[in-house]
């Protein structure tokens, strides 16, 4: 695994340390659903060269005497959170009123994005953007740039300053859409070629390959996606798909003879792993089957869902299929940065479908389920031996409701779940990336 650290400097972080060891979905169901996560009270976090080099009770790891150490009992250290589905671009319409998903891209979206031609406003939002995230907790995420090879350019640009493990790609789209926001299907292919080699692999950074959604691709744009995908088949694809009812019969018109909204997908080879579909609420047993096959993976993104009111995830469907799902903030469609806000829209979510989000499943899907969402379990995502060391001091008695709440909770697991019903970013006392505590330059 190659170090990227600024600094060589050894941490020792001390710490009540929370992390998933493993799917609590594939415990035997005779065991205690809680042991996919390990709870360390008092552990250390040891830290070399911005890798975990070591993590375990602080009775029985040694701290070395040249380490920094940085003393956080009390507080929760947890992996930092990874968001599976966010549009950089759309910071500037959060909250925007009233409408839901095609009039909402008509209204507030498209124009918005129509700005990222100019690389200046492309990189001061991308700064606001990165700074928020970290603030809430967020330490990867795959991410949408706008149709402006530019936007990508500025947002790689400021992530490789921070030494963020980051995914971003440039838009696809050449119809059904203002001309402010339009490439074509060559043009796709060529700058998507270009910002490929000029990005992938690059510190931390990945590439996506990212056609909006069907609606707004031609067919020949789509097959050049695919094409991408076979000459880069180690880059990703980043795609909508089945949010909203009216987009789904819209498909259905646009793309006549297919089976169902993934068939188009599927025809132009777009469906395999390291391809992540937001939203998926629309779809048949027969498609989730298919994803199944196919191994890609999904983003639910709750707090999208209900504030553009797309509907409700069949989060039991995924998991009967065992899919990969994360979680996704879909700013500037969802009204959060922060994944614990999400996790208490997921909970509402499956309740309103008489289905239990339980609270280990939750903070797997906001970390190593995220990682392995994005193929990204091998770097990140828990504390084990080697992983690149982006993490979080959690307060768990940051407001007083939350203090009144935990204190009198007496166990480490009824906390977890009060922090994420009634937690946000006021909860997130540091974030640390590959082992270094970070300020937020354009929000501090
Ligand atoms: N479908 C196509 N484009 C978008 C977008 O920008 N946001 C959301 N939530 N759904 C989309
Ligand atoms: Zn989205």
């Amino acid at each position: 695994m190659n170090s990227t650290s600024k600094t060589d400097t050894l941490r020792a972080i001390r710490a009540n340390i929370l992390h998933c060891q493993g799917d609590p979905d594939d415990q035997p169901s005779t065991s205690n659903p809680k042991q996919a996560l390990e709870y360390i009270e008092d552990g250390v976090l040891i830290i070399e060269k911005g890798l975990v080099q070591a993590c375990g009770p602080s009775t029985s790891l040694a701290i070395p005497d040249s380490a920094v150490v940085h003393d956080f009992r009390g507080k929760l250290l947890v992996p930092g959170f990874v968001d599976t589905h966010v549009h950089y671009p759309q910071v500037d319409v959060i909250a925007a009123y009233g409408t839901q998903l095609l009039d909402w891209l008509e209204r507030y979206t498209f124009p918005a994005e129509a700005q990222f031609n100019d690389e200046q406003h492309a990189t001061s939002v991308a700064q606001f953007f990165l700074d928020e995230l970290l603030k809430n907790g967020t330490t990867t995420a795959l991410v949408f740039g706008t149709v402006h090879a530019a936007s990508v350019d500025a947002f790689f640009t400021e992530a490789s300053k921070r030494d963020l493990r980051m995914i971003c790609g440039k838009v696809m789209m050449d119809r059904n859409a203002p001309p402010t926001v339009l490439d074509t299907a060559q043009s796709a292919y060529e700058d998507t070629k270009t910002l490929i080699n000029r990005w992938h692999g690059k510190q931390r950074l990945d590439y996506a390959v990212t056609p909006r959604f069907a609606p707004t691709s031609s067919e020949a744009q789509l097959a050049l996606a695919g094409q991408l995908l076979k000459e880069h088949p180690d880059v990703y694809l980043h795609t909508h798909m089945a949010e909203n009812t009216d987009e789904c019969d819209w498909v259905a018109s646009l793309y006549p003879g297919h089976q169902d909204y993934l068939a188009v997908y599927e025809h132009f080879e777009l469906v395999r792993k390291r391809s992540v579909f937001a939203h998926c609420i629309h779809l048949s047993d027969n498609a989730w089957k298919r994803m199944a096959t196919a191994d890609c993976s999904v983003a639910h993104c709750p707090c999208s869902n209900l504030f553009i009111g797309s509907g409700l995830f069949d989060l039991r469907s995924a998991q009967k299929h065992k899919i990969r799902v994360g979680l996704g903030s879909d700013i500037g469609g969802g009204d959060s940065f922060s994944i614990l806000r999400n996790i208490n829209e997921a909970y509402k979510i499956q309740q309103l479908q008489r289905h239990k989000l339980a609270p280990e499943q939750a903070f797997y899907m906001a970390t190593l389920g995220g990682a392995r969402a994005l193929d990204l379990d091998d770097r990140i995502g828990n504390f084990d031996i080697g992983k690149e060391a982006d993490f979080l001091i959690v307060d768990e008695t940051a407001t007083p409701l939350l203090k009144r709440r935990t204190q009198a909770q007496d166990n480490w697991y009824d906390r977890l779940f009060s922090l994420m019903m009634l937690g946000d970013d006021r909860c997130i006392e540091r974030t640390f990336i590959m082992g270094e505590p970070i300020v937020y330059p354009s929000i501090e």
